[in-house]
């Protein structure tokens, strides 16, 4: 996989030079090409990995709290952290509404491991994660209005989004102790196929506006040396053993 494809026709130097960092880009999907980023994830995969619930340590609900109430935070219940709910909550709290959230994802997928990696050789980043955003209706809760401390290119698989963006107004007034408030500046609705890059700092929500399948590939700004673990192909490996009768 080579970053030029995934940022075409935007040259990885022109990327670096003009975009990272400054400003967010939309990559619209190209005539036919709103099946491009099906190979990252799948429907199919979200049920394997969620039916597989005790082994299902990462998983997250956005805006729920440990006893399945909604939280006006931004913050977040976690599997992994706290495993208060039961799989047969956590299905109904999102067949409610609720979004899931998995990280880690480029372990259960070749192709956005392979994107990671991508992004971890070829720019000034530091050591990347591939979370899945899922929702099954419109108006699945999210996340508040909140900034991220990662570079973030978001891969619309399926489904459509609303990105509504935002920047700090300066008030006086005593509902808004940090001495600003968030003023709504634009918004996008990005579909199948759409590619986002959303730099750092930035003040975002979404609205899913119907079932959506996104992934969120972020990293660390600092550069540093990884040394991300190759995947294996276990099963092709075990049929050379077979056919070569070893
Ligand atoms: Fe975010």
């Amino acid at each position: 996989m080579f970053l030029s494809e995934i940022l075409h026709p935007i040259n990885p130097d022109k990327f670096r030079n003009e975009i990272l960092g400054k400003r967010i880009h939309w990559w619209k999907s190209p005539p036919g090409g709103s099946e491009r980023y099906n190979k990252l994830y799948s429907w199919e995969h979200l049920d394997s990995y969620l039916n597989n619930w005790l082994n299902a340590n990462h998983v997250q609900l956005a805006d729920v709290n440990p006893q399945g109430k909604i939280q006006y935070d931004g913050s977040k219940w976690d599997k992994g952290r706290d495993g208060k709910l039961s799989k047969g909550d956590v299905y109904n709290l999102w067949r409610h509404g609720h979004s899931v959230v998995l990280p880690f994802c480029e372990f259960q997928s070749k192709y956005l491991w392979a994107l990671v990696n991508t992004f971890e050789k070829q720019m000034p980043f530091g050591r990347g994660c591939a979370n899945m955003y899922c929702s099954s209706k419109v108006n699945a809760r999210t996340f508040e209005p909140h900034q991220d401390s990662t570079e973030n290119f978001l891969f619309h698989i399926d489904g459509q989004v609303k990105w509504r963006f935002y920047k700090e107004v300066e008030t006086d007034e005593k509902e808004y102790p940090n001495g600003f408030k968030l003023e709504e500046y634009n918004n996008i609705i990005l579909g199948r196929g759409d590619l986002l890059y959303l730099p750092i700092g930035v003040w975002h929500m979404t609205q899913p506006l119907g079932p959506r399948l996104t992934a969120s590939v972020h990293f660390q700004p600092k550069p540093k040396k990884i040394d991300r673990e190759k995947m294996y192909d276990w099963y092709r490996w075990f049929e050379f053993q077979r056919e070569t009768k070893i």
